[in-house]
């Protein structure tokens, strides 16, 4: 067994490892202060943990100019979203929903059990780089539409939408809108009081912080319904004991963000992406060159199995991913290469690189020569062969 120190792990769009700060943040929560928020009113251990919810949702909130009573805390952001999406569908008088075609499962399939339930549900196309149309957006509202979803960066090939034009579009058409931002929150702005968006989806596990927490915003004033019932935890939106631990990690790892890191992890990708497409014939570079995530390289390598790749490369000790973190396990095509005009042979071929904070550019450096050799060997003995171009 490999110690992770020799390993290099370019799978941070899945997780990342929590950092140590973090985990420092979060002990006193476990170890001393670990009665549950709503004991405020007994005794002191509940104020203080009652203190400690309220300052890191502050913080989160803070990062996104927000009140902090717009945040509440969930278990991540697969439940964040399928509390906006079902939550807003059953409170309003609507029964349609707009929602991109290249969404993560949580949006994806909530949105289908809508449609399951009596919704209709429109999907939007988005162009080969994976950018929705603003005209297809605009024509797809209707009287009847509650609420428009579209993630703020694409998992897969880190893509990231206009939401600045998508939320006025909403603004001016009276209905809500909905962002997944697990893959931007802390690594692109996001500012509520400049855009009018109605609700985000945040995760913590993709920034350093702990798994098993997540927030959503919701802009005061929207109507939800709320999806686990119980005690009236979290502005009675979201039951269950508080996940305090988790909700002060996740607000020291949104402090630990700043942009230089931002920075490095784009010079980092482009490096990565420069020297694989110039060293490797037959590649092809999935999402677009410049709107893309800081994080996120997605290369789709011709005449070759990603699946293939990988376990190549995982036997050099390089960790990389043919998708999303949720997808990883099948072996169905991805959606969001089919969704942007590939082909299954080119969604097969897809590598996912994705960087964070342990990364350095040494490691980028050996990536690009193992994946060289790793490419070389696999082509000489590909059953795929070099015919038509993916
Ligand atoms: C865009 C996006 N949204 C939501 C999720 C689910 O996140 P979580 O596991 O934190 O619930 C993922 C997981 O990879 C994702 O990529």
């Amino acid at each position: 067994m490999q110690m992770h120190e020799e390993r290099i792990y370019l799978d941070n769009s899945a997780s990342t490892r929590v950092d140590e700060r973090v985990v420092e943040a979060m002990k006193p929560y476990m170890l001393d202060t670990y009665a549950v928020a709503t004991s405020d009113f007994a005794y002191t251990m509940g104020i203080e943990a009652k203190e400690a919810l309220k300052e890191a949702r502050e913080k989160i909130a803070e990062k996104l100019n927000a009140d902090s009573e717009e945040l509440i805390f969930t278990s991540g952001a697969t439940e964040s979203s399928n509390l906006a999406l079902k939550g807003v569908m059953e409170k309003s008088n609507g029964d349609h929903i707009v929602i991109s075609k290249i969404e993560d499962f949580p949006v994806l399939k909530s949105a289908q059990k809508l449609e399951k339930k009596g919704y209709e549900v429109t999907y939007l196309d988005v162009d080969e780089e994976g950018f929705v149309d603003m005209e297809q957006l605009k024509d797809s509202i209707k009287e009847d539409t509650a609420l428009v979803s579209v993630q703020h960066a694409n998992q897969e090939i880190g893509t990231v939408q206009n939401i600045e034009e998508i939320s006025k579009i909403c603004e001016e058409e009276g209905v809500l809108y909905h962002t997944d931002a697990t893959h931007t929150f802390g690594r692109l702005p996001l500012d509520v009081e400049k855009l009018p968006i109605d609700l985000i989806t945040l995760a913590s596990h993709t920034i350093h912080g702990p798994k098993g927490i997540g927030a959503l915003y919701i802009r005061d004033g929207t109507e939800l319904q709320k999806q686990m019932d119980g005690g009236f935890q979290e502005n009675n939106l979201r039951a269950g004991v508080e996940n305090i631990p988790g909700a002060v990690g996740f607000a020291k790892a949104v402090e630990l963000i700043d942009e230089e890191e931002n920075e490095r992890l784009k010079q980092m990708r482009d490096s990565l992406i420069e020297g694989i497409m110039s060293e490797i014939p037959h590649t092809v570079l999935n999402g677009p060159e410049e709107k893309r995530t800081p994080q996120n390289a997605n290369i789709t390598f011709q005449y070759v199995e990603g699946e293939s790749i990988t376990l190549h490369l995982d036997m050099r000790g390089i960790a990389v991913s043919t998708g999303s973190a949720c997808f990883s396990k099948s072996l169905e095509a991805s959606h969001v290469i089919l969704g942007i005009g590939g082909d299954h042979e080119r969604a097969h071929g897809s590598l996912r690189f994705t960087f964070g904070r342990f990364n350095d550019q040494e490691e980028v450096d050996k990536v690009i020569e193992e994946t060289s050799e790793v490419i070389e060997k696999l082509r000489e003995i590909s059953p795929l062969g070099e015919g038509e171009e993916v």
